[in-house]
C-alpha cells in the first residue's frame, strides 16, 4: 500500500476527522475509511460498490474514460493480437509475460492436468439432460474439493499452485463434458499434443464416429475469447471468489462461487441474453421498437451486450471481438448471418440515440462474443460456461493476491438499517 500523501477532513457534528488518501499509479486517489467507524461511530453507505476500493491490487487496470484495458501494464489489445491465452494466464498469475522456457514449462504443466478425476464422470449423470450447463460447471468444480484433497490447503503456497493449474487445465474439459452430456454425446478426452483451445474446440466437437479436424481460423478466433475475458478487476465474480476466499474456503469452492455468481444476465449470463434478445428482434426493421423498450423507463427490459458500470467508453473487448466476428463469418460463409445483421444494425441505432449516448451505454465485450460462439456451433447455453473458463484465471490470480496480503481478514461488510428496533414478542391469541 502507497503511503498518504495527503488527508480528506471530514466534519460530523462539529468535528473533524482526517482521513488518508493514497494515490495509486493509475486511476483515482482513494481515501481510508478503516478507522471511520472506530473514530467517528459512523458507516459509509455506497450499494453495489459505485464508489469503493474492496483491496489494492496489482493485476488488471480500466479506465473506464478512454476505454483501455491493462493486464500487468499490458494493452488488452496487443495481448489480443500478439499473444495467447495461455502466455496471458502466465502473465496473470506471475506478474510479467514469460520467457520461453517459463512459458513451456507452464504450458506443459497446464497441458498435463486436463484430464478430471474419472470418478467425477459420475457427477454428470446425475443431471437432467436439460440442465444448464453453468448448473453443472457450479456443481462438478465444487465436487473438486471432494477429489482433489492434496490442493485444498490455502496456506501451503505449493497447494495454491497445483489447484491454480488444475483448475485451469480442467475447466475446459468440464466445460465441454457438460456439453456433451446435454446434447447426449460420449465424453471426448482431452489430448496432450493440441493446444489449449484446439483441445477445447475438440473435445467439444469431434464424436467417435470420425476424424477432427481443428480449423486453425477458428482455434484462433477461440483462444482470442479466452484472452478477451481472462480477468477483468474486481467485477461481481471476482469479488464474490475474493469474498468467499476471505473465510478460508478451499479454491475449488471459491471458483465455484465466482461461476455461481457470473451466471447472471447482469454480468457473465450477458451473452447468452444478449444473443437471445437479437433474435427476439429478428429482422433490423424491429430494432426502433426494442430501442424505444430500452429507453422506457416503465419497461424492464435492457439491451443486453450494452452499458458496464466501468466503461463509459467502447469495451476495448468488444472491439476486438467485433474483428473477430467478421473474420469468423467470413471463414464460415455466414457473414450474412442475420443476427450479425441485426447485430451491426442495432449497434449503429443505440450509438445514434442521444439516451445511450448521454447515459454513456456502449457495446460491451459480451455484445460480440455470441455471435462467434454461435457461428461455432454453440449453443447459447455454452456462452456462459465459456466465459467461466476463460475467466478462471483471473479468478485464480485475485484469489492468489488476496491470500498472499498480510492485511487480509474476512470481508463483513455493515449495512443501514431500517427495520423494526427492539419489541415484545406478541403471543398468537394477542394478535
Ligand atoms: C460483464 O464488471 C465487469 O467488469 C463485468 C464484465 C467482466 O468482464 O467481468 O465486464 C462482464 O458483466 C459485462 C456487462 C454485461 N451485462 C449486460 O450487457 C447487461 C446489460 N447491461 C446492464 O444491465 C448494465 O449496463 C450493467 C449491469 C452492465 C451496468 O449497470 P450499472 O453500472 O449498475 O448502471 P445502472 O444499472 O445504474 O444504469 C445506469 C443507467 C440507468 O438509467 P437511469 O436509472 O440512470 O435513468 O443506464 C441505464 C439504466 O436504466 N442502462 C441501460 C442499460 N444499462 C444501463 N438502459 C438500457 N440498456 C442497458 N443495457
Amino acid at each position: 500500500m502507497a503511503d498518504a500523501q495527503k488527508t480528506a477532513t471530514l466534519t460530523i457534528d462539529g468535528q473533524d476527522y482526517e482521513l488518508p488518501i493514497y494515490s495509486p499509479t493509475a486511476g483515482p486517489d482513494v481515501i481510508d475509511i478503516r478507522k471511520l467507524y472506530g473514530q467517528a461511530g459512523v458507516f459509509t453507505y455506497d450499494p453495489g460498490f459505485t464508489s469503493t476500493a474492496s483491496t489494492d491490487s496489482t493485476i488488471t487496470f480500466i479506465d473506464g474514460g478512454k476505454g483501455e484495458l491493462l493486464h500487468r501494464g499490458y494493452p488488452i489489445d496487443q495481448l489480443a493480437g500478439k499473444s495467447h491465452y495461455l502466455e496471458v494466464c502466465y502473465l496473470l498469475l506471475n506478474g510479467e509475460l514469460p520467457t520461453s522456457e517459463q512459458l513451456e514449462d507452464f504450458e506443459s504443466r497446464v497441458t498435463n492436468h486436463t484430464m478430471l478425476h474419472e470418478q467425477m464422470m459420475n457427477f454428470f449423470r446425475g443431471f437432467r439432460r436439460d440442465a444448464h450447463p453453468m448448473a453443472i460447471m457450479v456443481g462438478v468444480v465444487g465436487a473438486m474439493s471432494a477429489f482433489y484433497h492434496d490442493s485444498t490447503d490455502i496456506s501451503d503456497p505449493w497447494q495454491r499452485e497445483v489447484a491454480s493449474i488444475r483448475l485451469i487445465a480442467k475447466m475446459p474439459t468440464i466445460a465441454a463434458m457438460a456439453y456433451k452430456y446435454h446434447i447426449g454425446q460420449p465424453f471426448v478426452y482431452p489430448r496432450n499434443d493440441l493446444d489449449y483451445a484446439s483441445n477445447f474446440l475438440r473435445m467439444c466437437f469431434s464424436v467417435p464416429a470420425e476424424e477432427y479436424q481443428v480449423n486453425p481460423i477458428l482455434a484462433r478466433a477461440m483462444d482470442r475469447i479466452f484472452t478477451l475475458h481472462a480477468d477483468h478487476e474486481q467485477n461481481a465474480s471476482t469479488s464474490t471468489v475474493r469474498l468467499a476466499s476471505s473465510s478460508g474456503a478451499n479454491p475449488f469452492a471459491c471458483i465455484a462461487a465466482g461461476i455461481a455468481c457470473l451466471w447472471g444476465p447482469a454480468h457473465g449470463g450477458a451473452n447468452q441474453a444478449c444473443l437471445e434478445m437479437l433474435r427476439e428482434i429478428g429482422t433490423v426493421d424491429r430494432i426502433p421498437e426494442f430501442i424505444a423498450r430500452a429507453k422506457d423507463k416503465e419497461d424492464p427490459f435492457r439491451l443486453m451486450g450494452f452499458g458496464h458500470r466501468v466503461y463509459k467508453n467502447f469495451d476495448p473487448r468488444a472491439t476486438v471481438m467485433k474483428e473477430s466476428a467478421d473474420e469468423v463469418l467470413e471463414l464460415l460463409g455466414v457473414d450474412n448471418n442475420p443476427v450479425l445483421q441485426v447485430a451491426k444494425e442495432l449497434e449503429k441505432a443505440a450509438l445514434a440515440d442521444p439516451y445511450f449516448a448521454e447515459k454513456k451505454l456502449f457495446p460491451n465485450v459480451d455484445f460480440y462474443s455470441g455471435i462467434i460462439l454461435e457461428a461455432m456451433g454453440f449453443p447459447t447455453s455454452m456462452f456462459t460456461p465459456i466465459f467461466a473458463m476463460s475467466r478462471t484465471v483471473g479468478w485464480i490470480s485475485q484469489w492468489k493476491e488476496q491470500l498472499s496480503d498480510p492485511q487480509l481478514k474476512i470481508g463483513r461488510p455493515r449495512q443501514l438499517y431500517q427495520g423494526e428496533t427492539a419489541r415484545e414478542y406478541v403471543d398468537i391469541e394477542n394478535r
